[in-house]
């Protein structure tokens, strides 16, 4: 072998080597960091022909948890369970992603979520149980012993289909019944492509749904001393930090998620909110939960990560008899309410009378903000948008009232 044949040959692969360098460079970022066949197979396709047209699926998908972790597009894109496929540019995929495809991966999360009022009750809240197949009545009943019986609300009918597609059924398909047999849309909170964890931690994130008059939670906490707090710390926190291991350390003031749904120092995530609940505030006339005592215990040391054991009383002291009289007051009005109609005095058709407005007013708006914002630390809202205006309506509910009994006679 002579000199010139082995220059050649080093020459040659050296230029194999460095182009092979440029050719991979030049690919996306994550098919360089996975070497998986599959997972280059199809994510690579996907995103490479992706990428012109929508090139932000492409990216929110390569800045996921999913992405470094080699689940592909087609991992959530394939035909789950009950579904349809499509026939596309060589591969068979599922437009429709729900969370049976979810669930493939994540079942514990997808029973939890399946158990809290965020499924099956949210929709039902609205559209009654019409769309949900006879057999699926029955599986969510189980569930939710006594929710699943409803028929639509009556402002649906009064406002009509445009105004409840767009409005109310938008913030409570979070619930909805799936054409696969599967409940609900997990993007809400983890959106479709980033399904990042910072992303349920913001307040905005749920505050897209839980804000206005009707349930100011967004308002409440932004108020609240939390809230002020997380506005000034946010940048210092670590709202990535990996769900199984958060601590005070990564999130020490809390959000909507750390006291209702996060796992912080070891508590355990959930997907139902409600585990910590011992009251139904939304409710006309708040009653304790049936697992009251627990779920109050489960909060309370969330809040105890963070206090002492007679900062967290005073809160749960002073919200408890922020129900007691809300209660009082709402059911003042609703005695009322009663006797008028025990007279004849109140249409069966709801949300037809002035009155009937001034009464749903009084409990739906005023009395839930003045209850929820005593547990959540919102001063104005226990106050100027909760007990002034349940005392103006009920001065207005009574003149109301006498003016009705004074136009029929009575
Ligand atoms: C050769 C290019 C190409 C490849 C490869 C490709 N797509 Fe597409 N995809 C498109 C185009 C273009 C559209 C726009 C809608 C249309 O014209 O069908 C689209 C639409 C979609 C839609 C929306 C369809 C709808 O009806 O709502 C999804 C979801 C989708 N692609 C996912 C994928 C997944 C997942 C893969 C890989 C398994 C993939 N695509 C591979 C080009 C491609
Ligand atoms: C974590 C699961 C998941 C992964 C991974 C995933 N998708 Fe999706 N994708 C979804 C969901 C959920 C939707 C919304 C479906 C719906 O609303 O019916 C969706 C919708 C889409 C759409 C239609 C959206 C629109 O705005 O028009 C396209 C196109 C798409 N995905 C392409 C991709 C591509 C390309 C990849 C990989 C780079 C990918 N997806 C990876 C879950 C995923
Ligand atoms: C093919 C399996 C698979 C599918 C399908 C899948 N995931 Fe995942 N998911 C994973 C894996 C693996 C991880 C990473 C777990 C870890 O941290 O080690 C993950 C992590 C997550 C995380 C945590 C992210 C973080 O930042 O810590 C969320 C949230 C999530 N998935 C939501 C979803 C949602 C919503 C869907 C459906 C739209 C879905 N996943 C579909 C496998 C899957
Ligand atoms: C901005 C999003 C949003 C819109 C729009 C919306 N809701 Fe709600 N709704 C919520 C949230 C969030 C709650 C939970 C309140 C709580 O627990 O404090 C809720 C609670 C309810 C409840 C009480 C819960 C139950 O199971 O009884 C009913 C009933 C309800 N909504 C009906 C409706 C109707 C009817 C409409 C339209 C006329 C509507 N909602 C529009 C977000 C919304
Ligand atoms: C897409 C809209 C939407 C988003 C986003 C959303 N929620 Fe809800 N939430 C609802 C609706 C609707 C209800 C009322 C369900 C019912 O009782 O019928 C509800 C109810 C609740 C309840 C009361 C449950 C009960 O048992 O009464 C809590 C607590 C809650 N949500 C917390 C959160 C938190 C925390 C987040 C963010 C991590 C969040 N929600 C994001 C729509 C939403
Ligand atoms: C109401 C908002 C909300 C909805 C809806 C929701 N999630 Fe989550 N999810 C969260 C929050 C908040 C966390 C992070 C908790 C924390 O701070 O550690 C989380 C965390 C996760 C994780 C990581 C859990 C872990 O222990 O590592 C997975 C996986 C996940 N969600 C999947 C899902 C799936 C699947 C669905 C639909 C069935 C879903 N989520 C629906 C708010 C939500
Ligand atoms: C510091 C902890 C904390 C934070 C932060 C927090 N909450 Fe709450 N939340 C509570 C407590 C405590 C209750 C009342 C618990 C009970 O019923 O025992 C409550 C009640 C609720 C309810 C009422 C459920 C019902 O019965 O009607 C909803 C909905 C809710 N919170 C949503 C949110 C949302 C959305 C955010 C963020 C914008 C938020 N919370 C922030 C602690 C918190
Ligand atoms: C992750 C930590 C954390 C959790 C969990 C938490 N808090 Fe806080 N809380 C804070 C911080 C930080 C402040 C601001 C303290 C300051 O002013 O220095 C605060 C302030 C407060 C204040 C105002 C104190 C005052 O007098 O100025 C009250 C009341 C309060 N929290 C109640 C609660 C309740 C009730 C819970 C549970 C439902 C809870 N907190 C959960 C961190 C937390």
């Amino acid at each position: 072998m002579n000199f010139r044949a082995v220059f050649i040959a080093l020459v040659i692969g050296t230029a194999l080597i460095v182009s092979a360098y440029v050719i991979n460079s030049k690919r996306p970022a994550i098919e360089v960091r996975q070497p998986n066949a599959d997972f280059v197979k199809a994510s690579g396709k996907c995103a490479e022909c992706h990428r012109n047209n929508q090139y932000s699926i492409v990216h929110e998908y390569e800045m996921s948890k999913h992405a470094a972790k080699g689940v592909t597009c087609l991992d959530c894109h394939q035909v789950a369970q009950g579904q349809t496929g499509t026939n596309h540019n060589g591969f068979v995929i599922n437009t429709d992603v729900t969370p049976a495809n979810c669930k493939i991966c994540h079942e514990r999360e997808y029973d939890q979520f399946a158990r809290s009022r965020h499924a099956a009750p949210a929709w039902v809240a609205v559209a009654g149980n019409q769309a949900f197949a006879p057999g699926m009545i029955e599986e969510m009943e189980k569930l939710h012993p006594g929710s699943m019986k409803r028929t639509a609300h009556p402002l649906t009918k009064r406002e009509g289909a445009a105004a409840t597609t767009s409005g109310c059924t938008t913030c409570h398909a979070i619930g909805r019944p799936n054409a696969d047999g599967s409940i609900g849309n997990c993007t809400y909170c983890h959106a479709r492509h980033t399904t990042s964890v910072e992303l349920a931690r913001l307040p905005s994130t749920c505050g897209q749904c839980h804000l206005g008059p009707d349930h100011s939670q967004m308002e409440i906490y932004t108020e609240s001393r939390h809230g002020i707090m997380f506005a000034a710390q946010k940048d210092q926190m670590n709202l990535k930090a990996p769900p199984n291991s958060l601590t005070t350390q990564d999130m020490f003031v809390p959000t909507c998620a750390t006291c209702h749904m996060s796992g912080i120092n070891g508590a355990g995530v959930t997907h139902d909110p409600s585990e910590r609940l011992s009251y139904n505030l939304f409710a006309e006339v708040t009653t304790r939960r049936p697992n009251a005592e627990r779920a109050e215990a489960k909060m309370k040391t969330i809040c105890l990560q963070c206090h002492t054991p007679p900062l967290v009383d005073r809160v749960y002291q002073e919200g408890a008899a922020v129900v007691d009289a809300t209660n009082r007051k709402v059911l003042a009005a609703k005695a009322i309410m009663d006797s008028l109609a025990a007279e004849g005095l109140i249409s069966t058709n709801a949300f037809s009378q002035k009155i009937q407005f001034t009464y749903f007013d009084l409990w739906h708006y005023y009395g839930r903000t003045a209850k929820h914002a005593a547990f959540m630390g919102g001063a104005d809202y226990v106050q100027w948008h909760g007990n002034y205006p349940i005392l103006k309506n009920t001065v207005e509910l009574k003149e109301e009232a006498a003016q009705l009994q004074k136009e029929n006679g009575k």
